[in-house]
């Protein structure tokens, strides 16, 4: 848990990944047998020999905010990095990552008493908001605060009833907890590369170049999904469930036609099945419309990878305060262990 709560925590949106891989390294340091970063800012962690290359991905990066203007008197205009929906954006507290200080802020917007009528009935959208650091321009200038200066939200890990918690960047910070905790724990029969990826949520791109690198024979993405237990979405919306075990991702990519996603590889998915079947771990199959994951670029590397995903349930996914199961994580945690433990039977 204070592992979970410390990746969970540490700011680094898409491009500025470096509080997080920090965690990472500390933490495995001595459990593995190399740890090496490239120029991207991908971190690969290297356990175990044998036959084959297994890559298995988190994204180490979230979906936060970007310095885009700063007016006369120091309030922050910002740009959106990766899906963040404008109605979570009010009122949340954030960090504005200064090169020189770290500043508390808050995200305003004109109060509902000076809205007119129809105003007050719309959604105020983030270019109507802006952060409030109580700082002047001159003193953001000071603090190394500009243009393209990184802002996160800022929420702490909160435990709830029955085995939930709640926190920011669950997505993915909990597979990085996922993908560690294996590392730390498994005995390899295979080559096994553990990436942890940068800028997944603008596109997926470090696991693009770091695929071309590691040339795996096999890939896998472990990430979130959106669980729908919960008012507002049907059942057949989005049928997974918090506590009923990790997702084995059969295919994922847009709404209207799983374009630009993956397909996962039968192998890949019977191999995933028979895994969890054998070490008594209870998965539910997927069928993800309106996103992908890492997968979907280790597929398209080279001349093919067969592929797959493993994504823990979560509600309110890209809200800052994302809720998950404690469960689903140790299933998944022992379901990367098995795969490593285990020969590829293809
Ligand atoms: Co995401
Ligand atoms: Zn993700």
């Amino acid at each position: 848990m204070e592992l979970l709560r410390k990746v969970s925590e540490a700011p680094g949106i898409s491009g500025f990944e470096y509080g997080i891989a920090e965690i990472i390294k500390k933490e495995l340091e001595g459990h593995t047998d190399k740890i090496e970063e490239d120029a991207f800012g991908n971190l690969y962690v290297h356990k175990g020999k044998g036959p084959k290359t297994i890559m298995i991905t988190a994204h180490t990066d979230e979906i936060g905010l970007i310095v885009k203007h700063i007016d006369e008197k120091g309030f922050i205009r910002f740009a959106k990095v990766g899906g963040v929906p404008d109605h979570v954006l009010l009122g949340q507290r954030v960090q504005v990552h200064g090169k020189n200080k770290k500043l508390s802020g808050t995200i305003g917007c004109k109060a509902i008493h000076v809205m007119k009528e129809d105003e007050r009935k719309q959604l105020v959208t983030y270019d109507k908001m802006f952060v409030d650091t109580g700082a002047t321009k001159d003193q953001l200038t000071k603090y190394g605060v500009r243009v393209g200066t990184p802002i996160t939200i800022e929420r702490g890990v909160t435990e709830l009833e029955n085995g939930l918690i709640v926190g920011r960047a669950m997505d993915d910070r909990a597979g990085c907890y996922m993908l560690i905790e294996a590392l730390k724990n498994a005995n390899p029969v295979n080559r096994i590369v553990g990436v942890f990826t940068v800028q997944e949520e603008v596109g997926l791109r470090g696991a693009t170049v770091s695929s071309f690198s590691v040339r795996p024979d096999v890939g896998i993405a472990i990430d979130t999904t959106i669980a729908g237990d919960h008012p507002e979405i049907g059942e057949s919306e989005a049928p997974i469930k918090l506590g009923s075990g990790p997702t084995l991702v059969v295919a994922d990519g847009r709404r209207d036609s799983l374009g630009g996603g993956l397909i996962a590889n039968p192998l890949v998915i019977q191999w995933l099945t028979d895994l969890a079947e054998k070490s008594n771990i209870k998965c539910q199959f997927e069928v993800l419309e309106g996103g992908t994951t890492d997968a979907t670029a280790i597929q398209l590397s080279r001349e093919g990878v067969p592929s797959g995903c493993i994504a823990i349930p979560a509600r309110y996914v890209h809200s800052f305060s994302e809720v998950v199961s404690k469960n689903d994580i140790e299933s998944g945690v022992r379901l990367l262990v098995s795969i490593m433990e285990n020969p590829v039977p293809f």
